[in-house]
């Protein structure tokens, strides 16, 4: 049966990269079909809005969305609501993708990339399980007013709120155990329960599913300032790591980056209906057009899509296997080379997208 692909490029780098993830799943030879949208800064300045009603209507009707990236300075200064952010925000809600799944790993063939010493980051193969629709992000009441309280009552002030609820704790933390099963068995849960409300619940609730249903996953709980600096000091140490959607956030940038392999890494945005995929890095626009970014996270969130929407682990294996085989014959992206590399194993977004395909 055909499976409907909604692709959506985007900003920045997107276009470049989804094409070469693109070509990759015309390789497999399935019978996808692909349907194109425009999502971000290009759908504000084509359709006045950064996720337009027949994009959104487009993502509904999928089985799977391949999504490129999203932002660009030029949309620095738009209202918030209209900025591209929103895109990602506004798919992530109204399709009720609360659980994001950004691996971070250390590609054996690239230790050296990393910032960190290679015995620090060898063995790095962490998952975190970032809860994405609640929290900071999705809170009300936020927005601006005359402060009522506080340091300066009377002065103008902004606010936000973080909030969570026991449904949306249970769920994800389920998410994370059932993840932690399937890999080495822990799961580190992490908060700020010794200042905020939300965290002391959230602890609670995590505790609480792992006592009832997964006894058998060991759990370790660890404050979010903490996590920052373990995370560089022991990444390794780590398996499966939950936290709240801010905390997730900036945890993800800094593990994607002590890979070394931030190029590298896919993510996966999953609810109870159609799933997105998108690399974990961002849209890069100050190198956008130039046919010199690294297309391996786009191409590695076709492997996810595979293996979680569409059942198809053998070639979410080969996909994994093809770009294994391309590293390992010492071809390189600029971001991914090293003092060591050749120049002319250097190669372009196009020639890597080549490369996977070949290999496939
Ligand atoms: C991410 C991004 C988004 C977020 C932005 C683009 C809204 O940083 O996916 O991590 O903050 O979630
Ligand atoms: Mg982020």
């Amino acid at each position: 049966m055909s499976k409907k692909i909604a692709v959506l490029p985007g900003d920045g780098i997107g276009p470049e990269i989804v094409e070469q993830a693109v070509k990759v799943l015309k390789a497999l030879g399935c019978d996808f079909e692909m349907e194109y949208a425009d999502v971000g800064g290009v759908a504000y300045a084509n359709h006045g809005h950064p996720l337009p009603e027949a994009t959104l209507k487009l993502a509904k009707e999928s089985d799977a969305i391949l999504f490129g990236a999203v932002g660009d300075f030029k949309y620095d200064h738009l209202e918030r609501h209209l900025r591209p952010e929103q895109a990602i925000l506004g798919l992530r809600k109204a399709l009720g993708l609360f659980a994001n799944l950004r691996p971070a790993k250390c590609f054996k063939e690239l230790t050296s990339a990393s910032t960190l010493r290679e015995e620090v980051v060898s063995g790095l193969d962490l998952v975190i399980v970032r809860e994405l629709t609640g929290d900071i992000y999705f809170g009300t009441p936020r927005g601006r007013r005359t402060a009522p309280d506080g340091n300066f009552p009377g002065a103008p002030e902004a606010f936000d709120t973080m909030r969570y609820t026991v449904p949306e704790v249970e769920r994800i933390a389920r998410v994370a155990f059932e993840a932690a099963r399937k890999r080495r068995g822990k799961v580190t849960s992490v908060d700020k329960a010794n200042v905020l409300e939300t965290s002391r619940l959230w602890r609670e609730i995590v505790h609480r599913v792992h006592d009832a249903d997964y006894a058998d996953v060991e759990l370790e709980d660890l404050l979010v300032d903490n996590t920052a600096m373990q995370l560089i000091n022991r990444p390794a140490d780590f398996d499966v790591v939950v936290t709240e959607n801010m905390f997730g956030d900036i945890l993800s940038d800094e593990a994607a980056q002590i890979t070394g392999s931030l190029g590298m890494l896919a993510s996966a945005s999953l609810g109870d209906g159609v799933a997105l995929y998108e690399p974990s890095h961002g849209s890069a626009p100050d190198i956008a057009g130039r046919g010199i970014a690294n297309p391996l996270a786009q191409i590695l969130s076709v492997e996810m899509m595979l293996r979680y929407s569409f059942g198809m682990g053998e070639a979410a294996d080969d996909i994994r296997r093809a770009v294994t085989e391309v590293l390992d014959a010492g071809w390189r992206t600029g971001d991914i080379k090293d003092a060591e590399t050749p120049a002319d194993k250097v190669v372009g977004t196009a020639k890597m997208g080549d490369l996977v395909v070949e290999h496939l």
